[in-house]
């Protein structure tokens, strides 16, 4: 005979799965554990009870579990605090047969501890552009600090699931953009808050900690710091407790600790400043549609985002920590080769911005390796090497202005601009969800066909020989064109 006292159970009529269409540069973080009935990870037998199973929730568990389909059950222990979410076509059947079709049963089926996930764990979470990107499970790689969300994001508990979550935070509040839970997407502080103060919220939500909902996005075009780093040691902590609390062996000697990140890695560190002028999104759309989504780099994982690296001088921590972009690539390379392709791509990120860094607005790049590969001759098992590239901004721009006043560089008929792939470029930038196509290779744009024509191979397009013949001028400006992407070179 069911047990049943003091639960709640709410049938949940009209589940609408909401779309979020609109356009932002912050990013979507998606919560990924679930308290449903039906996922077998959350019983301790690993398999989702059945007619004749014995079904416990511990008495003092606090839990929202939502409901997908009907199940006959024949005994049901559930907490006192408690609410099962019935989806449409859920329901509990009570049912007397001692055996049920594929079902073995007849064991004691428990429902786990849901108070186990943290917010700050950063395993918990999936991070995409854009909701369709979420959907499509084209999902970003990012630093650990940055897995969770950042305070421009927008927070998403996917439909159809209930969950629990431990906020407990090292800050009084975590802002976040927007949060969308079950059915409702909160953009407004004071109806989160409201909503904070139900039942449901009450079995979703525990800890010390608060989540405010700010609405606000980042501003600022060279991109904004995540905010993350006061609970860095709780988000490392989180992570490191999967790995027996320590950092994993990696095989490089000397592995590079990127800033936000928890553990050494072997690959490539790239280190950007950059001026006035620099725009994240843009500059990350370039890598990604120039470099990283060539297929010799389908193994590379780039992770780009504005952080504050802390100035120490004799150990003492500056109060002044300075912005600058760091670029994060690891490969999936094994043994000796670990790193070898993302410092191949590294070393390609670090040719273009010699060549066309100032179109962008980068001031200088610094590069850090560490691969699995015997530095040439020397005894090292791990590598470390440091260059830094100053762009010779007034180089370029002065051969601009010698070139135009010496005729051989003129205004072309703006319709028929030899520049028309970098103008439809940057169109897509400004209109398109700033960083729409990355991953998403159909992205249509004639500049990014080149690859396939078969001259790829042998182009170099770094060559350097001709790069001021992709350079032309416009009525709004001066334009850097790639010239492994000028037209007349793929008719040529
Ligand atoms: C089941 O739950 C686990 C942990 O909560 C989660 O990682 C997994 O994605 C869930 N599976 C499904 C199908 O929802
Ligand atoms: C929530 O997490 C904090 C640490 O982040 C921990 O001290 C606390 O015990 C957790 N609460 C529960 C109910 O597990
Ligand atoms: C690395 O990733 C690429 C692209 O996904 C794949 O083709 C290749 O097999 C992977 N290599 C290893 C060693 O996993
Ligand atoms: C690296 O060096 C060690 C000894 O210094 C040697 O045994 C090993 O074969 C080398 N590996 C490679 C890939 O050259």
């Amino acid at each position: 005979v069911p047990i049943l006292h003091n639960c709640t159970i709410v049938q949940h009529t009209n589940m609408i799965l909401i779309i979020l269409l609109d356009v932002s540069d912050a990013l979507y973080k998606q919560w990924i554990p679930n308290t449903n009935f039906e996922n077998a990870t959350n019983w301790n037998k690993k398999r989702v009870p059945c007619a004749t199973d014995r079904v416990y929730f511990d008495s003092n568990m606090k839990v929202s579990v939502f409901v997908q389909s009907s199940h006959s059950i024949t005994e049901m222990y559930i907490p006192s605090e408690g609410e099962f979410i019935l989806g449409p076509d859920a329901g509990f059947a009570a049912s007397d047969e001692k055996s049920d079709s594929g079902c073995e049963g007849g064991e004691d089926v428990t429902f786990n501890d849901p108070d186990q996930y943290q917010w700050y764990d950063p395993r918990f979470w999936n991070a995409a552009v854009s909701t369709d990107d979420l959907y499509d499970e084209k999902y970003l790689f990012s630093v650990d600090e940055e897995k969770v969300p950042c305070q421009y994001d927008d927070v998403i508990f996917p439909p159809e699931t209930s969950f629990r979550v431990n906020v407990s935070s090292s800050v009084e509040s975590i802002d976040l953009r927007t949060i969308s839970l079950m059915e409702k997407k909160f953009t407004r502080n004071d109806d989160f808050v409201q909503y904070m103060k139900s039942d449901r919220a009450k079995l979703q939500f525990h800890g010390q900690g608060s989540i405010t909902v700010t609405n606000v996005r980042c501003k600022d075009k060279s991109g904004c710091e995540c905010g993350n780093t006061a609970n860095h040691e709780r988000i490392c902590s989180a992570l490191l407790q999967h790995f027996g609390n320590k950092c994993p062996e990696v095989v490089c000697r000397n592995p590079l600790t990127p800033i936000g990140h928890c553990c050494g890695i072997c690959g490539a560190i790239v280190s950007l400043q950059y001026s006035s002028g620099f725009e994240l999104e843009k500059y990350r759309n370039r890598i990604i549609h120039l470099l990283l989504n060539l297929p010799k780099y389908a193994g590379v994982q780039m992770a780009m985002s504005k952080v504050y690296k802390l100035q120490s001088f004799l150990g003492i921590l500056s109060p002044e920590a300075h912005p600058e972009i760091q670029i994060v690539l690891l490969d999936n390379k094994t043994g000796s080769q670990t790193g070898s392709v993302a410092k191949q791509l590294a070393n390609e990120i670090m040719a273009d911005i010699k060549h066309y860094g100032d179109a962008y607005g980068i001031v200088k790049g610094e590069i850090l390796l560490a691969t699995g590969s015997n530095a040439s001759g020397s005894m090292y098992v791990g590598e470390i090497v440091g260059i830094v590239v100053g762009v010779l901004s007034l180089f370029l721009i002065g051969g601009v202005v010698f070139l135009f006043i010496s005729g051989v560089i003129s205004y072309p008929p703006y319709p028929r601009l030899p520049s028309l792939s970098l103008r439809r470029y940057t169109i897509k930038n400004d209109e398109v969800d700033a960083f729409g196509g990355p991953i998403d290779k159909g992205f249509d744009n004639p500049i990014f066909d080149v690859p396939s024509n078969g001259q790829s191979g042998s182009y170099n397009p770094y060559s350097g020989e001709d790069v001021l013949k992709g350079i032309t001028v416009t009525q709004t400006g001066v334009h850097f064109v790639n010239p492994a992407y000028d037209e007349t070179d793929i008719s040529a």
